[in-house]
């Protein structure tokens, strides 16, 4: 049977009465955005899209030429359709009000527009990553303070990965969804629905380079994880790291496996290496409505209480029994300091 489009499927779920125009709204021009990033992005070298932008971010990060595209297209395409009331992203220092010569709505938008961006230089996949949140009632010019609420508030959330074929995964808070763009019809097609997690992995993604900085419960974690069958889990492991999260966790939601960025003495000082509001909650409620978990290693993720629009926070997530036992880890070192 011939699967249904992104459209349809928004379209049944408004019907349902699971969503309002507003939403469908914002999904689909979010998904046409991320259609032109992913010709941007499939253009290469042809067009002029690699390499760097010459500027920086405010996280101090050198931005890449399409890092700064990804980011216009995704503001200039959400501003004026009247679905929100603001939006935030990676790539500008403060959220940005929808101006007042524009419709507005309620929603809040969130994304990191290009993430992996070390990959987009040598051809691996890189993606588009956003959360969507409700607007405080009363507010109708939305600053930074209005963006922070916990992963528990997101309405929706989803990421775009741009690999041998560009795919959008979404949540809407009940299941996980997979579409594949059809590059000739110009639509995203359901191709998977419920997306689930497996509970067990023998697969975990980390960058291992960082272990010298580790906390004591993570190297002793990941030492077990090495140990293999003969070790304390009993079980061999295998180790792969795209460094791109969006195809880290893609690969995890298709077959299990743990995502881990731990907090290391390199990124102690700023929190954590991952970003809470526009990586880590929409990854999380992702791989939860999966069948997943995600957690800081000490606590749901989803639960946290954000403290700034560009907080950076530890993040464990995947398969289930494979991040309780990573928290056990930490959760026993707490019990026993020293
Ligand atoms: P971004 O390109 O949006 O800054 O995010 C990069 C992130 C994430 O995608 C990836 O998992 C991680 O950084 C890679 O970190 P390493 O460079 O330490 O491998
Ligand atoms: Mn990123
Ligand atoms: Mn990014």
């Amino acid at each position: 049977m011939k699967p249904i489009s992104l459209t349809r499927f928004l379209i049944q779920e408004q019907q349902a009465g699971h969503i309002n125009a507003d939403l469908r709204l914002l999904i689909e021009v979010v998904a046409r955005a991320c259609k032109t990033i992913a010709t941007a992005v499939g253009k290469g070298a042809l067009g002029g899209v690699l390499g760097d932008a010459g500027t920086g971010n405010v996280q101090g990060e050198a931005q890449k030429k399409l890092d700064v595209l990804s980011n216009e297209i995704l503001l200039e395409a959400n501003e004026w359709g009247g679905h929100l009331a603001g939006l935030a992203s990676e790539e500008m220092d403060h959220a940005h009000p929808i101006p007042n010569s524009y419709p507005k709505g309620n929603y809040l938008l969130l994304f990191d527009p290009l993430d992996g961006s070390s990959n987009i230089d040598v051809n691996i996949s890189v993606g588009t990553i956003f959360s969507v949140l409700h607007c405080p009632d009363g507010v109708s010019e939305p600053h930074d303070e209005h963006f922070l609420q916990a992963g528990t508030a997101q309405v929706c959330a989803g990421y775009t990965t741009y690999g041998p074929s560009t795919m959008l995964v979404l949540t809407l808070g009940r299941g996980t969804h997979a579409f594949t763009l059809d590059r000739e019809q110009g639509s995203f097609m359901l191709t998977r629905q419920d997306l689930c997690i497996p509970e067990d992995t023998q697969e975990f993604a980390i960058n291992l380079s960082n272990q010298r900085h580790w906390e004591a419960p993570m190297q002793h974690y990941v030492a077990d994880l090495l140990a293999g069958k003969t070790g304390p889990r009993g079980k061999d492991f295998n180790l792969r790291w795209v460094a791109s999260m969006v195809a880290d966790v893609h690969r995890i939601l298709t077959r299990g496996g743990i995502f881990i960025y731990p907090i290391d003495a390199k990124c102690r000082d700023k929190g954590g290496r991952l970003r809470l509001m526009y990586e880590a909650n929409p990854m999380a409620f992702i791989v939860e409505q999966a069948g997943g978990a995600a957690s800081t290693g000490r606590q749901r993720l989803l639960d946290v209480t954000p403290n700034g629009l560009h907080q950076r926070i530890p993040v464990f997530l995947g398969s289930k029994n494979e991040v309780a036992a990573a928290e056990r880890y930490h959760l026993q070192a707490n019990a026993n300091p020293g």
